[in-house]
């Protein structure tokens, strides 16, 4: 058993639950988001570690015999360092751990804007091969109206240089970031954004507000109106009924969603739109995950 120097908080994406989670920058740079209080806190002021101290941690980690296949590399961010600081990185975790299967970051879509393929390719042969991109819409009024700093098109280009670098990506969007007004255009814009992107994985997550609404509200001057369960639902049969995708694993599982989906896309679409029609139709008919067991 080692245990690697964080500073906490730390979030990974559930699929990296047994993957060694390596902080090799604190929080994140942006930080505006409305919605994401993840990296608010002081102790997570935003800053990339030293080479010497990540190396330190990679030699702790070999030296214990502990066998690592996958690594998540954290915070938020990573993907802001610069071409030459992630093949550093790369290099030394090829060098501590060479039977590394995956490495896998957060990534903006603008952190890509300044690395080429050719680049990204470089990162992908040394073992940086998937990508967890926080579109979490596909609508650019909704996304101004959040501060994500991010539109159609800049997603879009992110998730094409992915794809031409032989990497994969794994896109996040947020059910109910829109409300009730923007609902329809915020699902249907997603799903055109996934469509011309055509994603190796997607998950939604429902959008939540632990910590409550001010800063949300304000982007939205006010009139967002949070959807109901049935809204939420509604919205994602909206998604699901526009996806036409060649093959993407779908999860919509984490411990934000009251209705649990899985499945291939578009293989599967019939079965989720029929669990999700009868989650509208007949509430009571589909297993829901309790309010208590929510979570972020
Ligand atoms: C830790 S963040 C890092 C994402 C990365 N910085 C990006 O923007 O691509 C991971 C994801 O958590 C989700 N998230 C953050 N705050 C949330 C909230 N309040 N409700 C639901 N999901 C949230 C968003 O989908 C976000 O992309
Ligand atoms: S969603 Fe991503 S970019 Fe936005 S504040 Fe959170 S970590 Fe930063």
């Amino acid at each position: 058993m080692i245990r690697l120097p964080y500073v906490e908080p730390v979030f990974r994406p559930p699929s990296e639950a047994r993957s060694l989670i390596l902080q090799v920058t604190n929080g994140c740079s942006w930080n505006n988001c409305t919605f994401c209080e993840m990296y608010t806190q002081p102790q997570k002021k935003f800053r990339l570690k030293p080479q010497d101290e990540i190396e330190q941690e990679l030699a702790a980690v070999a030296e214990s015999g502990i066998p690592i296949r996958r690594i998540f590399l954290a915070d938020g961010d990573v993907m802001t360092l610069s071409f030459r600081r992630l093949k550093l990185i790369m290099q030394a975790i090829r060098q501590h751990l060479p039977d590394m299967q995956r490495v896998s970051s957060y990534c903006l879509p603008r952190n890509l804007k300044n690395k080429t393929i050719a680049e990204l390719a470089e990162l992908n042969e040394l073992g940086l091969n998937l990508f967890y991109v926080g579109c979490e819409s596909g609508d650019d009024l909704v996304l101004e109206r959040v501060s994500k700093g991010e539109n159609f098109d800049s997603s879009m280009a992110a998730l094409k240089k992915i794809k031409a670098a032989g990497a994969r990506s794994s896109v996040m969007i947020l059910n109910g970031m829109g409300g009730r007004r923007y609902s329809e255009q915020h699902a249907v814009n997603s799903a055109l954004l996934m469509n011309e992107a055509q994603p190796e994985y997607l998950s939604t997550l429902v959008v939540s507000f632990p910590t409550g609404m001010d800063r949300y509200q304000a982007g939205f001057k006010g009139e967002f109106e949070p959807l109901d369960q049935a809204g939420l639902f509604q919205e994602m049969y909206w998604l699901l009924d526009t996806l036409q995708l060649e093959n993407t694993i779908f999860r919509s599982d984490h411990a934000s969603n009251y209705l649990v989906l899985k499945g291939t896309l578009n293989k599967d679409k019939p079965r989720l739109l029929a669990t999700v029609r009868a989650a509208l139709e007949r509430p009571g008919s589909v297993g829901l995950r309790p309010e208590w067991l929510r979570g972020l």
